[in-house]
């Protein structure tokens, strides 16, 4: 099977090279035993990457920027072809953007997304949106570090692209347009300087960039411009009531957890999902199972709320289909289990006060966002 697809491999790059001009820059050469695999190719051309403006609205938190991964205006350009090309997947048939749809904001409509040969991955997909705002804790679990250190994995992740890595790269180095857009991003003058951390820096540089700060609640509460109606209005004020142990109402205090303006606090709750007997009987443990604290088992980081009408199905297992039934969950308070979240407390869901929720969370979808070129697929 490997063979074949090598096979494959060389006769398009044969078929590219003999199609192509002249002026690539790119010269070839031949490796030791007399093959034809070619090791490494010189690359000229222009390489003077330029930074890139960010746009960030003054009511956004600050941009954090890794200082080894600056974004440049061709490095965000590569990092949006590769998040497009199905070229890092073992068969080609999986792009990052096969689970991260921009018209779903990122997501991909399933439950547990599916990736390569229609597996199952393990988990629903998440949003990758306002990225540039987290430091750490990528992934439900946390698992991640970086952004940079999570796109190495779903290439390799059997159930997602299932690729090898060298293998990718020797497709990228093989590849009549790549060798030159790495150099124009990151100065490389041969393709055996095209390797896996230079592809995932470009991939978290178009990350970064892709900032949805456009919603109606923007607008509405940062930019001055237009109203809620007297429903939303109400299902803000659901929303954001702090909870008060001495008050004698409880409220749904959502805002604890998802807080503005990025909607999600990066850190970690158990927010009452399941009824388990003991610690250890959590499905899937969460950040429990990457730091080996058996009291975080069953947390997860709180996800952005930010479109989150188009996100559907929710939680990391994508239980539940709606949002009224994410109301439903949480109106019942959680399950009074060791490790949860005191800042779950059983409230009243009145037809009106679902309502009301569904209005305001329905104010943090983006329309701008989804439809933006800039994160748009750029093969088409
Ligand atoms: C098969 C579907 C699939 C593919 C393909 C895929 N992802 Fe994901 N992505 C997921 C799932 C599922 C998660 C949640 C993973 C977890 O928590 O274990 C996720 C999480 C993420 C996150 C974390 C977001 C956050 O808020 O922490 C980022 C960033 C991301 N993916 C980027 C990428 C990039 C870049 C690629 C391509 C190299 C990619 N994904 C390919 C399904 C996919
Ligand atoms: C104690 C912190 C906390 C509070 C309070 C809280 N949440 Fe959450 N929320 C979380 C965590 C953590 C998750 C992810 C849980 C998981 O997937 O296992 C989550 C997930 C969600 C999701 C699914 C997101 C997705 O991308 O799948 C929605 C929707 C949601 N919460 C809405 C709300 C609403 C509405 C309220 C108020 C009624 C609320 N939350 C209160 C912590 C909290």
């Amino acid at each position: 099977m490997k063979n074949l697809i090598t096979l494959f491999a060389l006769s398009t790059l044969f078929f590219a090279f003999g199609c192509e001009d002249d002026d690539s820059g790119m010269m070839g050469g031949t490796d030791d035993d007399g093959g034809s695999m070619i090791t490494s190719i010189e690359i000229s051309g222009p390489s003077n990457p330029t930074s890139y403006n960010l746009e960030v609205p003054s009511y956004l938190p600050g941009p954090i920027i890794p200082e080894d991964n600056p974004l440049t205006v061709e490095g965000v350009q590569l990092g949006r072809k590769l998040f497009y090309d199905p070229i890092l997947s073992r068969d080609s048939t999986i792009s990052c953007s096969s689970c991260h749809q921009q018209q779903l904001a990122f997501t991909d409509g399933q439950a547990l997304s599916i990736g390569i040969e229609g597996q199952s991955a393990s988990r629903n997909a998440m949003s990758p949106v306002n990225m540039v705002f987290n430091p750490n804790n990528f992934h439900w679990d946390g698992a991640h570090e970086s952004l940079e250190i999570q796109a190495i994995h779903p290439v390799e992740n059997m159930l997602e692209m299932d690729a090898d890595w060298e293998e990718v790269e020797e497709r990228l180095r093989n590849h009549p347009g790549y060798p030159q857009d790495f150099r124009a991003a990151f100065g490389i003058g041969n393709t055996n300087e095209l390797t896996r951390e230079l592809a995932t820096r470009a991939l978290g540089q178009f990350e970064r960039t892709m900032i949805s700060g456009q919603s109606r609640y923007d607008k509405v509460v940062s930019q001055n411009d237009g109203f809620f109606t007297e429903l939303e209005e109400e299902g803000k004020q659901l929303f954001f009531v702090e909870f008060n142990p001495s008050d004698s109402i409880s409220h749904p205090g959502c805002s604890h957890c998802h807080n503005a303006p990025r909607f999600g606090d990066n850190l970690f709750h158990n927010n009452g999902l399941d009824s388990v007997a003991s610690l250890t009987d959590f499905a899937d443990l969460g950040l429990g199972g990457v730091n080996g604290n058996v009291f975080d088992n069953g947390k997860f980081r709180t996800p952005t709320l930010r479109n989150i009408a188009l996100t559907a199905p929710y939680m990391h297992d994508g239980r539940f289909s709606t949002l009224e039934e994410v109301l439903e969950q949480y109106a019942r308070g959680g399950h009074g289990i060791e490790g949860e979240s005191p800042f779950l407390t059983p409230f009243e869901l009145t037809p009106e006060k679902q309502a009301a929720l569904l209005a305001f969370l329905n104010t943090l979808t983006d329309e701008e966002f989804i439809n933006d070129e800039r994160f748009s697929n750029p093969f088409e």
